[in-house]
């Protein structure tokens, strides 16, 4: 909300950004999406707009509760399944560690994450292709968010629920290994993270996932994982094809 203001007060002035958050020091903070929301959706009102720098202190994060900070191993866990399969053996290796919070894992964590969006988002800036791969997991995450009244998870426990079953439909309709699906799985987990979807009817998730402003004419983007490490992005036309393979029935 502070970087929107300062987006548009006085046609723009310059911010620093100081993430409170694992999750926000691992992506909100990098990037330069600003935004609030409305109550027609979330994130409808905001602007590409980049601090002149962000300040990530660890020790900020002494007083954050446990459940918001595994919230933040989500979307550090996008990272290495999209784009990095060395960094997620590097999470899978570390993983209690990383619960226990330790601070050469964690800044190691940090920094690699950090790097990697930065990575896309100076090819990508505004999201005209490559920086959709940073929406991994997020198609049904956000449906999981709205079904839910944005009551029941964080954002990072919905976007592991949204990447549990990206695996399980890269798997099914995109060829990844079940051995890649089940090595995802185990690492959400492992990190006491959520996988399983709520209980809601194929029908309100559909409206939901075609509410998203990313569902154009010519289909649903969706982003899928290849293997561990690398991703492609294709258009689905049929997006209840999608849910079947979730299992989510009427
Ligand atoms: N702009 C982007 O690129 C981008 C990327 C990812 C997520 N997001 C959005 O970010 C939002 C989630 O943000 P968040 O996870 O940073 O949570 P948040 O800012 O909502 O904070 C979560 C809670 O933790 C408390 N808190 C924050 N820092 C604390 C600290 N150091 N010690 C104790 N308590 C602390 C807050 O008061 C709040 O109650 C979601 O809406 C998500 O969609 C945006
Ligand atoms: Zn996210």
């Amino acid at each position: 909300m502070a970087g929107y203001a300062a987006a548009t007060y006085l046609r723009g002035i310059p911010f620093v950004q100081v993430p409170t958050t694992l999750l926000a020091q691992v992506d909100s903070s990098v990037g330069g999406k600003t935004g609030i929301n409305h109550h027609k959706g979330k994130n409808l009102i905001g602007a590409f707009y980049q601090p002149k720098f962000v300040l990530i202190d660890l020790a900020l994060l002494d007083s954050l509760s446990d459940r918001e900070y595994i919230s933040g191993f989500a979307e550090m866990l996008k990272y290495g399944v999209v784009l990095d399969g060395k960094f997620f053996d590097f999470m899978h290796a570390n993983a209690e560690k990383l619960l226990h919070r330790d601070k050469d894992c964690l800044q190691f964590a940090v920094k690699t994450s950090c790097m990697l969006k930065a990575s896309i988002v100076e090819r990508d800036e505004r999201e005209g292709g490559l920086r959709a791969v940073l929406n991994y997991g997020h198609t049904i995450g956000h449906a999981v968010e709205t079904l839910t009244d944005y009551r029941q998870f964080l954002h990072g426990e919905a976007v592991s629920i949204g990447m549990a079953q990206a695996a399980r439909i890269s798997e099914a309709m995109g060829g990844a290994s079940t051995a890649c699906t089940e090595r995802i799985l185990s690492l959400l987990t492992k990190l006491h993270l959520p996988t399983d979807l709520p209980a809601f009817k194929a029908d309100d998730y559909l409206a939901a996932i075609l509410h998203d402003k990313k569902v154009k004419d010519d289909g649903l983007s969706f982003v899928f994982n290849k293997d561990i490490g690398n991703f492609y992005i294709d258009k689905v036309k049929d997006v209840s094809r999608l849910l079947k393979v979730c299992e989510i029935g009427d």
